[in-house]
């Protein structure tokens, strides 16, 4: 029954298109502080080859719990540091969230939005809880505390379901699945430097360039937000992904700048009886889906 509910809800949420507008607004605002690259690069997790907005969240949502258990223990200092060390932590995970969510669209883009009011209304919460205890009030305070962590379970459920049941910051290429066996790409002699070719690889769509010395295969589909990487272009060594510009190096598929924040998917090449031949290349490409490609 519960979990119908929460269907039903977050269903609503995906198709509220009177969030369209609010949330382009949201967007046209940060886009051009959080898309520039460099702070991109930081803030999508790309160094540490994973999205660094979830390792985040724990720092808040930790601080303003235990801030709960400290009201019920009745130390109000206690408290108060930990809701101020929330606060604070708090700016740094909204702003690596603003970056992820700037990269999505439609029902995502809804949720999002929904997630990040929520979050910020907690925000607020607990910066009102702090400023009445300070000023000596503490069972107001106390009250917006619980407000704020309410404010904060309602944005980590839709947090939650954005990463879960929409696959917003997984590897698209996750379930890619490729044979351990040799298969047929293409004619070697329309592999060109600099340009990018689609090919087929038993049904897994990969991206081909020759380089000086071998010829390169990925999987065609970015890992950020699955966009055909054979639009893309190729500059300094990189394939530079058509819609948000990550680019990957082109000798092993690491990511040279995010939002990306994991490699492409790497195929091994060779040249059979005048054919170009590609098959998986090693352990990460043998991720299954147990329900097919
Ligand atoms: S889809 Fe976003 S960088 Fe490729």
């Amino acid at each position: 029954m519960l979990n119908k509910l929460m269907d039903i809800a977050t269903t609503s949420v995906e198709k509220a298109s009177f969030l369209d507008a609010p949330a382009a607004k949201l967007a046209e605002l940060i886009s051009p502080v959080v898309q520039r690259p460099g702070p991109r690069h930081v803030a999508s997790g790309t160094p540490i080859g994973h999205p660094l907005h979830p390792l985040l969240v724990a720092i808040p949502i930790g601080a303003w719990s235990s801030a709960l258990a400290f009201d019920a223990l009745g130390d109000d200092d206690g408290a108060s540091t930990l809701i101020a060390l929330g606060v604070v932590t708090a700016l740094p995970t909204m702003y690596t969230g603003l970056s992820d969510w700037s990269y999505t669209e439609g029902a995502e883009k809804r949720v999002g939005f929904l997630h990040a009011a929520f979050n910020g209304l907690a925000l607020s919460a607990f910066v009102a809880s702090w400023v009445l205890r300070r000023s000596g009030r503490r069972g107001p305070g106390v009250l917006l505390s619980i407000a704020g962590m309410a404010g904060v379970s309602g944005g980590g459920w839709l947090g939650g379901h954005l990463a879960y049941a929409m696959g917003v910051g997984v590897d698209t290429t996750a379930f890619q699945h490729s044979e351990s066996e040799w298969s047929d790409l293409a004619d070697p002699a329309e592999i060109v430097a600099g340009e990018l070719t689609e090919a087929d690889l038993d049904g897994v769509p990969v991206v081909l360039t020759r380089l000086p010395d071998r010829v390169v295969a990925y999987a065609d589909r970015c890992s950020h937000r699955g966009a055909p990487l054979h639009e893309g272009t190729v500059e300094d060594g990189c394939l530079v992904c058509p819609w948000h510009n990550a680019a990957f190096d082109l000798r092993d598929g690491s990511v040279a700048l995010g939002p990306a924040s994991r490699p492409q998917t790497a195929f091994e090449v060779r040249v059979s009886e005048g054919r170009l031949q590609g098959r998986r290349l090693d352990e990460r490409s043998l991720r299954t889906n147990p329900v097919g490609r």
